[in-house]
């Protein structure tokens, strides 16, 4: 089958690679009728996230239909429209029990990596190294989802592909943000970056009730987005000093809730940005917590801090005082898929969260390594880009 490759430090490919089997009797086969680009997936591109060999299939976020089922599958037959999570878990653990999907003990067939790095290993997730698995990713034309029963979601009729596919990773992500850094009615909201995990944020505090919930990104034609389909404020930190302007629009407080949803790979304009890059470049910090940092910062004496960005080692910088001394709750997490997706897509059949206008280009998937680049550089205002395998 046709399938999109990690060959390298920013080098993508369509190779063609052996169709996946079942392995376990609880697995399905999905053809792949709709798979994205994910911000996660720049810092796999770009070699942040080093756990990656040539040969590797990308891609975590996807709809289509099961073509060929297990004998354990119980919830799902052959010809079901299903969306699947993109962290794999087991429904039968203690952490599945918790609802902490992404921290499932058996979703990872390769947990010492992260175990070394981290002390413990989240679960696995799709087209996301060996680091995370090992698994083959979602940008062919099939893939096997291990667990099917857990983590694949039966689409209803009433919700379209194009709107379906997002409940998978960045509609889940955003959600959790917002869910897990306890966003209640009246809260004022400020969420860091306008991707489309930043944008599903900011739709999920709104649906829990935010009072005001203020988008900050540089870029003009995500802002514009989120002001048309999301119904938040917005804010261009390059234009405006970002923590006196929140200050503003919060009572003189600061937010209650501050989600960051830009990553390890964010800007800023000025000196901090260059100090991080080198930082970063030489490996003397994995990461560049620019908006993380700004975050704490700005956010209300005892609010809450969510790190939905990716992140993976170590950071220089990092404001502990202020986190101690202004009594914040920080908190981060992988994407507990699992716990939201039904909810979300009765939410999205409802007309309550849509997400087609995030697909600003939609390709063939033989054109996926072009639609990379045009996501990584933000080429003709692109937000997310589609393949059709
Ligand atoms: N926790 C999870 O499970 C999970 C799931 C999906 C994605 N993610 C992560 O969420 C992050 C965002 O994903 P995305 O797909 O929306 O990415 P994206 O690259 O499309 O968007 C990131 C946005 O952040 C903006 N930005 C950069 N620096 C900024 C700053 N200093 N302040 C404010 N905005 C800034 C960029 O302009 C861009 O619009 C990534 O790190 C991704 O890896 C996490
Ligand atoms: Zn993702
Ligand atoms: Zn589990």
């Amino acid at each position: 089958m046709r399938a999109l490759q990690w060959e390298g430090v920013n080098k993508l490919a369509v190779g063609t690679v052996p169709d996946p089997e079942l392995r376990n009797p609880g697995d399905v086969i999905v053809r792949v009728t709709r798979t994205v680009t994910c911000g996660s997936d720049l810092h796999l591109l770009g070699g942040y996230i080093p756990f990656m060999e040539k040969g590797d299939v990308l891609g975590h976020e996807f709809l289509g239909e099961i073509v060929e089922a297990g004998p354990d599958v119980r919830n799902h037959r052959v010809g079901d429209r299903v969306v699947v999570s993109s962290f794999i878990s087991c429904g039968n653990c203690w952490y599945c029990d918790q609802k902490l999907y992404s921290l499932c003990e058996n979703g990872n067939t390769n947990p010492a990596i992260t175990e070394t790095l981290w002390g413990h290993a989240p679960s696995g997730c799709f087209g996301y190294s060996h680091a995370m698995g090992g698994n083959a990713g979602s940008h062919a034309e099939y893939i096997r989802v291990p667990f099917a029963d857990v983590g694949a979601f039966t689409v209803p009729d009433a919700v379209s592909d194009e709107r379906a596919l997002f409940a998978s990773d960045s509609a889940s992500t955003g959600w959790m943000g917002a869910d897990l850094g306890g966003v209640k009615p009246g809260d004022v909201v400020a969420v860091w970056g306008a991707g489309a995990v930043g944008q599903m944020a900011a739709r999920a505090a709104t649906l829990l009730g935010a009072a005001r919930v203020i988008v900050i990104d540089r870029l003009e034609n995500r802002l514009q987005q989120v002001e048309q389909h999301i119904g938040a404020e917005t804010l261009n930190y390059e234009q405006t000093d970002v923590g006196g302007e929140l200050r503003e629009r919060s009572g003189g407080r600061g937010p209650d809730v501050c989600i960051e949803a830009v990553g390890m790979e964010a800007h800023a304009p000025g000196a901090q940005f260059a100090y991080d890059q080198i930082k970063q470049q030489l490996r003397l910090q994995t990461d560049r917590p620019i908006a993380v940092r700004e975050a704490i910062h700005a956010c209300r004496k005892g609010g809450s801090v969510f790190v939905l960005g990716v992140y993976a080692g170590f950071v220089d910088k990092f404001p502990l005082g202020a986190l101690m001394n202004k009594g914040l709750t920080v908190r981060g997490a992988q994407m507990h898929g699992q716990r939201y997706i039904p909810m979300l897509l009765d939410r999205m059949a409802k007309g309550e969260l849509v997400t087609e206008h995030l697909a600003t280009h939609v390709l063939p998937l033989d054109r996926a390594p072009e639609g990379y680049r045009m996501f990584k550089e933000k080429e003709d205002g692109c937000v997310r880009a589609v393949f059709l395998p």
